[in-house]
């Protein structure tokens, strides 16, 4: 293991038990694996990032038998008390908050060493260095799971281009995932990190999305919801219509540039905002990225424009451009919501992840062709089941007459 400071155990601690308490379908899965144990003996290598509720899952895997070693997803995403708290209770981490490039992917490879049956990836950093470095653990492999869209994009294009070796469930895909999390989870936590950065006022203030996808579409809602007047651009005909009936302004990002207060890209692609939008934007617009990689900022771009930068608050950096006017950065241009907060709310994570938990159960079984393979539909209708029940919902239940009515055929006008 390779963490910061063993002695943040405590505190890390009670941040996992304050997570679990939102997270009660995960706790209902820890119940139900305490018998079955249904991982006995699996090693997973996972890298997620290192969070509260990451914590939680780790532990519940362990419950369901699992020997799991956990490294980071993201450089800046590290909570070093919380990997702490899971060294001390025995999971093995390797894990620092700000991490070099080099430190981050010798972790990764040290995850690798633990000679894993399953995977659990966000963003396919690790099931890319099996591929590419360690292409003989490809045997042994049960196969893995992967958490965002980016990582299911790039699985996409390794299984379309004949180089992906075993299965991997797309956990982004299946709708107690992205319905939620991205949306949700995505919006509040960015607002978050942007306002933890900040510490600016978000009423009356113009704030600009890029990509009106699942994370673009929750970012939107709840930037609107703190007053701010907000202004989408897309790429894609369909979503940048479904935008401008949710009530947006929708324009190119450079008619935007002009407008924005704050700016934030989630769009899974690279150089979403470069020069030409830069050299528009007014003295003081604030630029962050919630989407996976630290990509959608051109930030060479950026910084040949720049002739002076200092950090002003811990996550917020000024950027002098050689006009003389002045940018504000946050995180680095990494994703916001966990490099400058703590990442989605428990609450959400719940489903994601217990989502997870029962997709990795089933791959454990070993019984999946090499692939890009979706969570099935009974995993996501029994995560929604449990949570609603925690939450004390209830819901209707089709009559046996509905059934036959909406399996049938001949009733019409
Ligand atoms: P999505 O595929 O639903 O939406 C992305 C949208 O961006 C699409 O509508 C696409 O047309 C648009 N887009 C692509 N290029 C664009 C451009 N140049 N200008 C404007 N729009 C453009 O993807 P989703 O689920 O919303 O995820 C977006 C990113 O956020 C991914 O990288 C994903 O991995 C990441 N993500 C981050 C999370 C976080 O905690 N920060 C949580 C979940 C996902």
């Amino acid at each position: 293991m390779d963490i910061s400071d063993i002695h943040l155990a405590p505190q890390g601690d009670s941040k996992i038990a304050w997570a679990q308490r939102a997270m009660p379908v995960l706790r209902a899965v820890a119940e139900r694996w305490q018998g079955s144990r249904p991982l006995a003996g699996l090693r997973i290598s996972a890298c997620m990032h290192v969070t509260a509720e990451t914590a939680v899952l780790m532990r519940t895997l362990a419950v369901g038998g699992a020997q799991v070693r956990l490294c980071a997803s993201n450089p800046l995403s590290t909570q070093d008390d919380v990997a702490a708290g899971l060294v001390a209770g025995g999971i093995p981490v390797l894990a620092i908050a700000g991490e070099d490039r080099a430190t981050y992917f010798r972790h990764l490879s040290q995850a690798l060493e633990h000679r894993p049956q399953l995977l659990m990836d966000d963003g396919a950093d690790l099931t890319t260095l099996v591929h590419t470095e360690h292409p003989e653990l490809g045997a042994e492999l049960r196969g893995g799971t992967e958490e965002t869209t980016t990582g299911v994009t790039r699985l996409r294009s390794m299984a379309a281009d004949g180089v992906l070796r075993f299965p991997m469930v797309a956990v982004n895909d299946a709708d107690t995932k992205h319905l939620f999390d991205n949306r949700y989870g995505t919006g509040q936590s960015t607002i978050d990190g942007i306002l933890r950065a900040t510490n600016r006022l978000l009423a009356g203030a113009c704030f600009v999305v890029c990509g009106y996808g699942w994370c673009g579409r929750g970012l939107a809602a709840r930037a609107a919801g703190m007053g701010a007047r907000v202004i989408v651009t897309e790429v894609d005909p369909v979503r940048a219509l479904e935008a401008v009936m949710d009530g947006y302004a929708v324009m190119p990002i450079e008619r935007a540039a002009e407008l924005g207060d704050f700016f934030c890209t989630v769009t899974g692609n690279e150089h979403v905002i470069g020069p030409a939008a830069f050299a528009r934007m007014k003295d003081g617009a604030v630029i962050a990225n919630a989407g996976h990689f630290d990509v959608e900022l051109d930030l060479e771009g950026l910084a040949a424009e720049t002739s002076a930068r200092r950090r002003i608050r811990p996550s917020l950096e000024e950027l002098e451009l050689t006009s003389g006017k002045r940018l504000y950065l946050l995180a680095e241009g990494r994703l916001v919501n966990l490099a400058a907060a703590e990442g989605h709310p428990a609450d959400v994570m719940d489903l994601s992840f217990a989502t997870q938990a029962l997709t990795v159960a089933q791959l454990g079984r070993g019984e999946l062709a090499a692939g890009v393979h979706r969570v099935p539909t009974e995993i996501d209708a029994e995560v929604a089941r449990l949570k609603l029940a925690a939450m004390g919902v209830e819901l209707d239940r089709l009559s046996d007459a509905q059934q036959r009515y909406l399996g049938g055929w001949r009733t019409g006008t």
